[in-house]
């Protein structure tokens, strides 16, 4: 199979990404953590990951028994840049979990039909029933992001979405959701990286897309508007949650233990759950341009 932009990724390495980035990439080991200012050197030891995932994956298995008997609903709202891992971190909450009751939501970009709609009603179709975890890979803040990136939205629309969605975002709240919402935070180094090593895998190429590679050189807008969005949606109602992900299987580990802290379900074992690293994930100050 030949990708549109076979070869897109490491031309960017080679002639297009800043001077910094490259040097950190060709110089580093490949266990080596590429952000300087990431609390950690290198990446977790996967045996201590595999110990700590289960015992909380044990726990998810326990939290989703009490959302179905007792009709919780539960959104997990994953949004990050491309590659931050949004995508990873979902599949290990949901490896021991029934399908049925704990469910992904990945939209497209919108229909015709669906740009014709109020924006959030294609999202709303999509909220938990009782008794499920939904969980949004990406969701309504790519208007926040990617759609001001790519000029996929109008100012206007914008402004709109952002006057609205703290509202929508209590609505959901008050009538009894439980709501999360995770930025997984990547840096540029670690990013291109990823990038270049699902270029180079034909079995992670199709994560890779138009927008991954035209998004290269626009590190600086995204950060932009990615600022602007954690700032005007940070409500009291729904808090956003950081979680630096340049090392993989430390974000999985923050990312399950916030939400299993914060839902009181039945047989919950604290200790199992263990702390979340503060060092990686906690509010709107842990992001990091
Ligand atoms: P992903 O990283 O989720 O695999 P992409 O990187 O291709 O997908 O796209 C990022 C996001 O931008 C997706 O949510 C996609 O639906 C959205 N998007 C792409 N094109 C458009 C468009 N023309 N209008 C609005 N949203 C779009
Ligand atoms: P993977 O897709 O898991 O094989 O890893 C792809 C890239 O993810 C690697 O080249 C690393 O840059 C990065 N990565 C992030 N966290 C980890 C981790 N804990 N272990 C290994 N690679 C990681
Ligand atoms: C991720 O791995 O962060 C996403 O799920 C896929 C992507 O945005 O490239």
């Amino acid at each position: 199979m030949t990708l549109p932009f076979d070869g897109a990724i490491s031309a960017y390495f080679e002639t297009g990404a800043p001077d910094d980035i490259r040097d950190m990439i060709r110089s580093s080991g490949k266990r080596e953590i590429l952000s300087d200012s990431y609390p950690y050197d290198s990446y977790m030891k996967t045996k201590a990951y595999d110990e700590e995932i289960e015992a909380l994956q044990i726990e998810l298995v326990k939290l989703l028994a009490w959302v179905k008997s007792t009709g919780a609903r539960v959104a997990i709202v994953f949004e990050g840049r491309d590659a931050a891992g949004k995508g990873g971190t979902i599949k290990r909450f949901r490896e021991n979990l029934n399908p049925r009751g704990a469910r992904v939501v990945a939209l497209s970009k919108p229909t015709e039909a669906e740009r014709s709609q109020w924006y959030f009603q294609r999202y709303i179709q999509q909220l938990p029933s009782g008794g499920e975890i939904v969980f949004f890979d990406r969701s309504w803040y790519n208007r926040g992001v990617v759609e001001k990136v790519f000029g996929f939205c109008t100012d206007e629309q914008r402004e709109q979405f952002f006057r609205q969605v703290n509202g929508f975002e209590k609505a959901l709240v008050d009538d009894g959701i439980h709501l999360f919402k995770f930025w997984l935070n990547v840096g540029r180094a670690e990013q291109l990286r990823r990038f270049l090593k699902r270029e180079s895998d034909p079995l992670k190429q199709w994560k890779l897309s138009g927008i991954d590679v035209k998004g290269l050189p626009l590190w600086d807008d995204y950060s932009d508007a990615i600022s602007e969005t954690l700032t005007r949606s940070h409500s009291r109602e729904a808090e956003w949650t950081i979680v630096r992900s340049d090392d993989k299987k430390r974000a999985r580990l923050a990312a399950i233990r916030t939400v299993l802290n914060a839902l009181e379900y039945d047989r919950k074992d604290a200790d199992a759950i263990g702390k979340v690293d503060t060092g990686i994930c906690g509010g709107p100050d842990v992001w990091n341009a």
